[in-house]
């Protein structure tokens, strides 16, 4: 087991990382344990953790992106309340990027916040959404509109929860560990370069790498003013490929694979900005384009462009790119023309 120890936060990633939670339970003697999880964690998930735990008392609500509201954020108060939590009880998130942030918000807000730990089970939750104290929801219609700043008690991140997870979702989180060597560590990246395949397995060493990286980036800049902006590379454009996926299919694409072609979008307009070359973005794109499934698209440009208008880093009504300068640093707060996102979108996606 791994651990990365800071003021705010401890994280603990290996195979015994689930030991911590057992020792934090006899340290703090909580009165009341409560387990959140989705129908998909308590299947594959609660039976995994369940050894480390004596008495608890489950929430179960149902899994999806839809269901991270205030609806499902009250049935939550709810259950703590009906079950009498106290300011010393602990609510435990075992599930993905949805149940952090939502029991996260819930816990935090509960009684002005009670104790709260996460421990994430899908790959983007285990090296993104279980780190850096972003909690809340979405409201109407807008993702995560609704929420604060609070870090977990502790995480624990043990790979063994991969083994179920659908290969479709573990490639949408590879796609935020990638991003993580992109922005911060150049190493990191080329060791990537010398992975066949995307497996449970074959990635474990980079989750810790990779949750490193992240946990740098929220040390410095907690509340996003100045460098943690750079791990929105590749999201502005992602953010409108999933806006205009979720609009347009009832089986949109999936977070992370929105940002693996913003990615490429966004490498090739740090390319023609002389910020990379462009033997490292034709790197960038191969890579991608090997890893991920690309489907066709029949986006329109111009509805893109207007959803990237919507995006929460524009500043003064222009659209703002985080984007790499070389591999392994980030270049921050670059407006870009219209036009040249034409031309990005044309020339990557194939856009018309
Ligand atoms: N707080 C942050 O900093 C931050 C960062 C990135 C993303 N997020 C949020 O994270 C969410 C996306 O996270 P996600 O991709 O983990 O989504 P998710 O929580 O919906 O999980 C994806 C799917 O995998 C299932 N699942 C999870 N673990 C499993 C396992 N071990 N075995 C089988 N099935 C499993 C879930 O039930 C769900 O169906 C979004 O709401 C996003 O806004 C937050
Ligand atoms: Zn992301």
């Amino acid at each position: 087991m791994k651990e990365i120890l800071t003021k705010q936060f401890n994280v603990f990633v290996g195979a015994d990382s689930l030991t911590q939670l057992s020792e934090l339970l006899i340290e703090k003697s909580y009165t009341k344990v409560f387990v959140l999880v989705d129908n998909h964690t308590k299947k594959h998930c609660l039976p995994l953790l369940k050894p480390f735990l004596a008495q608890f008392y489950l929430i179960e609500i149902k899994a999806g992106e839809i269901h991270k509201n205030i609806q499902t954020a009250q049935f939550i108060w709810q259950q703590l309340q009906d079950n009498n939590a106290d300011r010393t009880s602990l609510l435990i998130n075992l599930g993905g990027g949805v149940i952090c942030d939502m029991g996260g918000f819930a816990a935090a807000t509960f009684k002005r916040g009670i104790d709260f730990i996460h421990i994430p089970t899908s790959l983007l939750a285990m090296v993104d959404a279980s780190i850096g104290g972003k909690l809340g929801i979405d409201f109407n219609g807008i993702k995560n509109e609704i929420g604060l700043f609070k870090h977990p008690h502790l995480i624990a991140v043990d790979a063994v929860f991969l083994k179920t997870l659908p290969n479709v979702e573990l490639m949408s989180g590879f796609a935020e560990l990638v991003k993580h060597g992109l922005v911060a560590n150049k190493k990191m990246w080329h060791e990537l370069q010398t992975l066949e395949n995307v497996t449970p397995e074959s990635i474990q060493k980079y989750i810790y790498q990779s949750i490193k990286i992240k946990v740098k980036i929220v040390r410095k800049d907690p509340t996003e003013k100045g460098i943690r902006k750079a791990l929105n590379f590749g999201h502005t454009i992602g953010h409108a490929i999933e806006s205009a996926s979720i609009l347009k299919s009832n089986k949109p694409i999936l977070h992370g694979h929105a940002i693996a072609l913003g990615m490429i979008v966004e490498s090739w307009l740090s390319c023609q900005l002389n910020y990379l070359a462009p033997k490292d973005c034709i790197q960038i794109e191969n890579y991608i384009r090997k890893h991920f499934d690309i489907p066709g698209f029949d986006f329109d440009i111009n509805d893109l462009i207007q959803l990237m208008g919507h995006d929460k880093k524009n500043e003064n009504g222009k659209i703002q790119f985080s984007l790499i300068h070389k591999i392994g640093s980030p270049k921050l707060k670059i407006n870009c023309e219209q036009e040249l996102i034409q031309q990005a979108l044309i020339t990557c996606l194939q856009l018309k």
